[in-house]
């Protein structure tokens, strides 16, 4: 949850310590921390707030001449935000930082910090103190005695007080990513904070210490030999990962649709149908499937009941979505005759991950639909289907909510083909449709101004409804997390004809309800309902196709998207319902891309 860098090199390591904490800023911004190591000493500089915040305390001071250091942004998991809190955390000759929890840390405390003075309540300053008790001169022996110790998940990039230059690292299932350059040597978090210097990349492997000096970025085993790099290669560069001229990143991002959308389809694509020879997904992998299982977690998880409607519809196989935290600690009825999706951006969700493991163990075929290149969920599925929307930056996700979609949309008809549940010139007709539903996402984005307007309605709103039904209501859950996160707008998704159970009480005078009513079977139903809650005083806010007819009374604003087949109206629908999100967030003048509490990847639980 927390982003780490760290660098040994040429260059001003405060310069690059800084640079890269505000490209993982979205990994969590609670408090900030750079340690910078010389022969003569280690100087810490850390504190609440964001990165910026430390940017500012570090022009204020006279720092030290350093090149190499290490640097994090936290989201507070054990302790509070706090300055004592923040990382670096420095026990004896030993500096370090952090990215996990240790579960065990009060055995530790009890076992090996008696008579220690502690400066924090974290479980990290308690891991630091135990590097230290095992440091004697031999920093990889002092790692690997420690590990073994520990408990949970970590990614650590620590400093021996008397080996400047020299950054060790050790990972177990937080993410570390490292690079050499020809400024240096890299780790960090994730790709994006290394790509102003490289585009070449490998994944720290478990098990293994890395070692960063200003002349290499080495993998050692627990017998000191070195271990072979997996190089990996991003597509895009530095400019992909910034904000290009948009004042947010969730702004550009869903601007990046289109192009996102049609990086992910056109690949696979051969005469018309999917193909995913590429990939290595044989068709053999899906001749003997007999039920599918979708596991994610928030939006991704969204994505995935989008995809129960669609590979039900086509290929007529059971599907289940599963909530990736609680799949994980239940008994799922899978065997090797299950498909199980996991879908995820980061390719780093800590519960998706303990979802993925667990198919595993129960023999199922796993396939993972992951945006990050090489993330564990990507190296861990026995297949991948990348999505190709580039870097998310934003919290809120949005086009990596497309895309995932877009990739679902591929999948059923491939496996439709397999499964001879559609033929060639129907999956060919699907695959026009698709294409037609993503060139409506331009239509959708010329709506901006209109819905910059509407939302003034609802800078107000303490509660929010979205109503749909089938493919819609999925698509209703999806706008009702993406409005609550960055809008802090307390809102529900309902099927809408659930409503009468029990929700319709909430609905009074004034109350704003988002009704999506682009399905033709079920628009008369839809209609009505929108009625009920219009009779009770709502505010509607209506989605539909331009050529459904509605009476004027049943709504207050009323979006449309072309004429295209119900099946493919979330592409085109989900971007007005971002757009929402992004205008009420920004008239509630929050911070659209850090809402309160969240981080982009959630990698503990
Ligand atoms: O990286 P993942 O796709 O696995 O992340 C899953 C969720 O944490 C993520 O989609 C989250 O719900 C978003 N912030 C929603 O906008």
């Amino acid at each position: 949850m927390c982003g780490i860098i760290g660098y040994s090199g040429r260059l001003e390591a405060k310069q690059v310590l800084v640079n890269g904490l505000e490209q993982l800023e979205y990994r969590g911004y609670d408090s900030a921390g750079i340690a910078q190591i010389t022969k003569e000493t280690i100087e810490i500089t850390k504190t609440t707030g964001n990165v910026s915040v430390l940017k500012r305390k570090l022009g204020e001071k006279e720092t030290i001449a350093s090149h190499c250091g290490i640097g994090h942004t936290r989201w507070a998991t054990h302790g509070g935000v706090t300055e004592e809190n923040a990382h670096p955390h420095q026990v004896g000759k030993v500096t370090l930082i952090h990215n996990g929890i240790i579960e065990n840390y009060k055995k530790i405390r009890e076992d090996y910090g008696k008579g220690i003075l502690f400066h924090s309540q974290t479980d990290t300053e308690i891991a630091a103190m135990l590097f230290d008790s095992f440091y004697h001169g031999n920093p990889e022996e002092a790692i690997w005695n420690t590990v073994a110790k520990l408990e949970g998940s970590y990614a650590f990039c620590i400093l021996f007080e008397d080996i400047p230059n020299t950054v060790y690292c050790i990972r177990k299932i937080s993410p570390l990513v490292a690079a050499y350059a020809k400024e240096g040597a890299f780790v960090a978090s994730d790709i994006t904070a290394l790509i102003a210097y490289t585009q070449d990349y490998f994944v720290v492997p478990e098990d293994t210490i890395l070692v960063l000096t200003d002349e290499k970025a080495e993998l050692h085993n627990r017998k000191g030999n070195i271990v072979e790099k997996e190089m990996l290669h991003v597509k895009w560069d530095f400019t992909a990962a910034q904000k290009n001229g948009y004042p947010y990143y969730m702004l550009k991002e869903i601007y990046e649709q289109p192009e996102a959308l049609w990086n992910t389809v056109a690949p696979r694509i051969k005469e018309d149908i999917p193909d995913f020879e590429e990939e290595q997904i044989p068709d053999s992998v899906f001749e003997s499937i007999k039920q599918v299982k979708i596991v994610a977690c928030g939006t991704a998880m969204h994505a995935g009941l989008i995809g129960k409607v669609l590979i039900e519809k086509r290929v007529r196989l059971s599907v289940g979505v599963e909530i990736a935290s609680e799949f994980r600690y239940a008994s799922p009825i899978i065997d090797s005759n299950t498909l199980v999706i996991v879908i995820s951006q980061s390719g780093e969700t800590i519960d998706t991950l303990a979802s993925l493991r667990l198919a595993k163990e129960l023999k199922a075929v796993t396939l993972g639909i992951v945006n990050v290149k090489g993330s564990t969920i990507a190296r861990e599925s026995d297949y991948v289907l990348y999505t190709h929307a580039g870097p998310e930056i934003a919290v809120a996700s949005t086009k990596a909510y497309t895309v995932q979609i877009a990739a679902l949309c591929l999948l059923t008809m491939r496996l439709a083909f397999v499964k001879k549940t559609l033929g060639r010139g129907e999956i060919t007709r699907d695959f026009a449709l698709l294409k037609e539903s993503m060139e409506c996402v331009k239509r959708s984005l010329l709506l901006e101004p209109q819905i910059q307007e509407m939302t003034a309605c609802l800078t107000d709103a303490r509660d929010l409804f979205f109503i749909g039904r089938g493919i819609d209501y999925a698509l209703s859950c999806e706008g009702s997390i993406k409005l609550k996160e960055i809008s802090y707008i307390h809102s529900e998704a309902y099927a809408a004809g659930e409503l009468k159970h029990g929700t319709i009480s909430l609905i009074t005078e004034g109350v704003p309800v988002i009704a999506i009513a682009t399905q033709e079977s079920v628009f008369s139903k839809m209609v009505s309902n929108i009625r009920e809650v219009k009779a009770r005083g709502a505010l509607v806010i209506l989605i539909t196709k331009e050529s459904m007819q509605v009476e004027d009374s049943i709504f207050d604003y009323h979006f449309t998207i072309p004429e295209i087949a119900d099946d493919y109206t979330p592409i085109p629908a989900a971007v007005i319902l971002q757009l929402i999100a992004y205008h009420t967030s920004l008239r509630r003048g929050l911070n659209v891309d850090q809402p309160r509490n969240l981080a982009k990847s959630v990698t503990v639980e």
